[in-house]
């Protein structure tokens, strides 16, 4: 019996020490498996005088109980602490600071265009828009491109089958502007233009910026005024400019603007940045505003040709390739 109680006693205090759940089952294994000594106890109840078996075999039962029990519980334990170690070690220090995404960069065509729209903005023009796809009228008749006009074939126009065209320029956008509507009006509108062209300073698509104001008082003294105001605040310095006598259909008289640029190899050259005159009488008039009541002035100008001379890039294809190491200097 003492023999019993004894083995009882110290499995409990083995159960105890064990302090890992693999030790833990080897243990129980030893103890209360097919070949565990508590069960070979069972096993040799037999052997006993038959007035011992009945004291024995219940004190061996109760023990087995006992034991089963502790082990349950040493188990619970075991599981806890090894949960706690795992949360402890698995744990998220929400304060350090995140690892870098990797962060885009608004294109360099597209932070010129937002930066020349703005500066008109400022200047009260509200922005306007028009569809890439043109028709005829909008591009060319409205804008006074009389039928085989000479004009017409400095655009060399993507045509569709249908007649529809993909617009040559944002000059249409004057007409979609002016339609039904009574002056003052005053816009900027920036977008895609497609023409027939590829090399190094043109792309078959590319960006322009239209601006347009009509109204019962302005003179081509103001047009000078705002684009020299324009040119300034966009390249943030002063420049010497000529507005050197030009033709367009839609404008008279027109204009181009140079501005005296400094080509870096210590030499100067004028340059021309855009195309601009007062609103032809007939543009007018096709959109239902009469000519002897309103005047307005006009400019167009290509945002690429702002870009390269902003970041000085000599090679107007690079914006439209997309290597990464060419648009990360933007980012
Ligand atoms: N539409 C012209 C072009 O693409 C540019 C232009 C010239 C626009 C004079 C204007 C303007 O509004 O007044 O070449």
């Amino acid at each position: 019996m003492s023999d019993i109680e004894t083995q009882i006693r110290d499995a409990l205090a083995d159960i105890q020490q064990t302090d890992s759940l693999d030790a833990l089952q080897a243990l129980r294994v030893s103890l209360l498996g097919k070949s565990g000594s508590i069960t070979a106890q069972l096993k040799s109840l037999g052997k006993l005088a038959p007035e011992e078996r009945k004291a024995a075999g219940a004190a061996i039962n109760q023990g087995k109980v006992r034991i089963a029990q502790a082990l349950d519980e040493r188990r619970g334990a075991l599981a806890d602490k090894v949960l706690e170690q795992r949360l402890a070690s698995e744990r998220v220090d929400v304060t350090l600071p995140g690892r870098d995404g990797a962060r885009g960069g608004i294109h360099p065509i597209q932070r010129v265009l937002e930066r020349i729209a703005y500066i008109f903005e400022r200047l009260g023009y509200q922005r306007a828009e028009g569809p890439e796809i043109e028709d005829d009228w909008h591009n060319f008749e409205a804008l006074n491109f009389p039928p085989h006009h000479p004009a017409r074939a400095m655009h060399d126009t993507f045509y569709f089958p249908d007649g529809r065209l993909l617009r040559t320029h944002t000059s249409p956008v004057q007409i979609r502007a002016l339609m039904g509507r009574t002056p003052p009006v005053r816009i900027i509108a920036p977008g895609k233009v497609y023409r027939s062209d590829s090399d190094q300073t043109h792309s078959p698509m590319f960006h322009q910026i239209e601006g347009l104001l009509v109204d019962e008082t302005s003179s081509f003294a103001d047009l000078k005024g705002t684009l020299a105001a324009f040119v300034r605040a966009f390249f943030e310095r002063d420049f010497e400019m000529r507005f050197r006598p030009s033709f367009f259909p839609f404008t008279e008289p027109s204009a181009e603007l140079d501005i005296r640029w400094d080509t870096g190899d210590g030499s100067e050259r004028w340059m021309e940045v855009l195309g601009c005159g007062m609103v032809h009488p007939k543009v007018l008039e096709h959109c239902g505003i009469d000519p002897e009541r309103y005047t307005g002035f006009a400019f167009g100008l290509g945002v690429e040709r702002f870009a390269m001379l902003r970041y000085g890039v000599g090679d107007l294809r690079v914006f439209f390739e997309n290597d990464m190491r060419f648009l990360r200097q933007f980012a």
